[in-house]
């Protein structure tokens, strides 16, 4: 790995002048840049299964309500494409905001129902933002396979409802969680943390034991599982609760009683970072 040619691309026009002399499938894992290991397991999967493994760069603005992160948000291109060059990664796309949404842009995607809840009402819009880039990102590379990480459930949710809604031709692969080895989730946005910030911030995984231990003990009433992560939650000084539920991983309705499949989703702001992380009842 590491020795092929990587090609560096910025515009819209010249992807679509390439994809002739691309192998099929073609695997696209579409990030926001500040890569880390979970974004390394979605290119060493593309890798192991597609022909032409793509990554695209795009911190997507319409994605980021005008309160949030976007301004900040760490921007490392220059340690992201030397890592993506070592995983053997054969193209990478870096557009411009200006690119993606020239003047002119108005056309959105909106995925109803989906989007209503947990992450769709703490950031109106944030899903609107995504299921549109991804639906413009899978268009410009004509990807076969999108690989999108288990951490971001919800996004995986609308982007699944999106393909079989409007009837589009690709597969999304989800790939687990990777975790630190204390049990947080890695996140570009870990970077924000400070060192007790840091420290608590193992507080969404320590919730997410506690539905994962209720549920193996037993319980399967969901209501009585979230009660116990909320608490689990409060117990953490720097944590204040946005939500922690049971639900079902393709609607993201709340479930009553946890048959499988069931996620419990738990989001947390430490200081001014707001975190979020689930994990599968009946998998892990
Ligand atoms: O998960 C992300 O990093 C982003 O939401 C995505 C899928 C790249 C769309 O901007």
């Amino acid at each position: 790995m590491g020795d092929r040619a990587m090609d560096v691309i910025c515009e819209i026009g010249e992807m679509k002048a390439q994809r002739a002399n691309w192998s099929r499938p073609i695997g696209l894992v579409p990030t926001m840049g500040c890569l880390h290991d979970g974004h390394v397991a979605l290119v060493r999967r593309a890798r192991e299964e597609t022909a032409t493994v793509i990554v695209t760069i795009f911190v997507n603005p319409t994605q980021f309500g005008p309160s949030e992160d976007f301004g900040r948000y760490p921007r490392t291109l220059e340690r992201d494409l030397e890592l993506l060059q070592a995983e053997g990664t054969d193209v990478v796309f870096v557009p411009s905001a200006s690119e993606m949404y020239p003047e002119e842009f108005s056309s959105w995607v909106e995925v109803e129902d989906v989007t209503s809840r947990f992450e769709g009402e703490s950031r109106p819009r944030h899903f609107r933002g995504v299921a549109t880039v991804c639906n413009k990102l899978f268009n410009i590379v004509g990807a076969d396979r999108a690989y999108f990480g288990q951490k971001d459930a919800q996004q995986v949710a609308v982007i699944k409802r999106m393909i079989q809604d409007l009837n589009m031709n690709l597969d999304v692969v989800v790939i687990p969680t990777v975790r630190e080895p204390d049990g947080l989730a890695m996140s570009s946005r870990n970077s924000y943390l400070g060192p007790s910030e840091r420290a608590a911030a193992t507080v969404l995984y320590r919730a997410l034991r506690v539905a994962r231990d209720m549920h193996g003990q037993g319980c399967c009433d969901a209501a009585v599982v979230a009660r116990s992560m909320r608490e689990s939650v409060a117990e953490e000084q720097l944590a204040q609760l946005d939500y922690a539920a049971v639900v079902d991983p393709l609607s993201f309705h709340e479930l009553e009683s946890i048959e499988c499949p069931a996620l419990a989703i738990v989001a947390v702001r430490i200081g001014a970072t707001r975190l979020i992380d689930n994990m599968l009842l009946n998998d892990e």
